[in-house]
């Protein structure tokens, strides 16, 4: 079976306690079942996680890319969080593996402090979704579906 990977960076786990005004009042886990739905919806699997650690990130990049080329997996859905802003390690994984990746944010960071408006993910992303809310992921597993053409 095809999976996708929807992998969330640090302090993603606090989702739905954390600034909900920025953040909204989902968890994480309602985020995983809005995901599943639509993995079902597609036949995937679905490797959803979540780590506040850049080097374990990086690993599941990898991971990632190892299956997308074995044509067991179809590429990320990546909500780096923070490390988005300054992790040139991320940068470098999503070309060294070659996975495929959406770049998601749940706030518009182009209307927030201008340290979040740099992307190391950005210039190697195969496409960015931003500002939508939790409704970003579901739509990026979409956006995975139609460049893959696993749809
Ligand atoms: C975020 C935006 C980042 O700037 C921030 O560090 C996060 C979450 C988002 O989903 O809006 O932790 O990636």
């Amino acid at each position: 079976m095809t999976s996708a990977y929807v992998l969330n960076g640090p302090n993603l786990n606090l989702l739905g306690m954390r600034e909900p005004e920025i953040y909204g009042k989902s968890t994480l886990a309602d985020v995983e079942r809005s995901c599943w739905e639509v993995a079902d919806e597609l036949g995937w699997a679905l490797e959803f996680r979540q780590t506040n650690r850049e080097g374990e990130l990086v690993e599941w990049i990898q991971e990632a890319g190892e299956a997308q080329s074995a044509g067991e997996a179809v590429g990320v859905v990546l909500n780096a969080a923070a490390y988005t802003h300054t992790s040139v390690a991320l940068q470098d994984a999503i070309v060294g593996s070659g996975a495929s990746v959406i770049e998601l944010h749940i706030s518009n960071v182009y209307r927030r402090e201008p340290f979040r408006h740099v992307s190391y993910v950005s210039p190697v992303a195969a496409g960015v979704i931003v500002g939508l809310g939790v409704a970003c992921y579901p739509l990026a597993l979409r956006a995975l579906a139609t460049l893959s053409g696993h749809g």
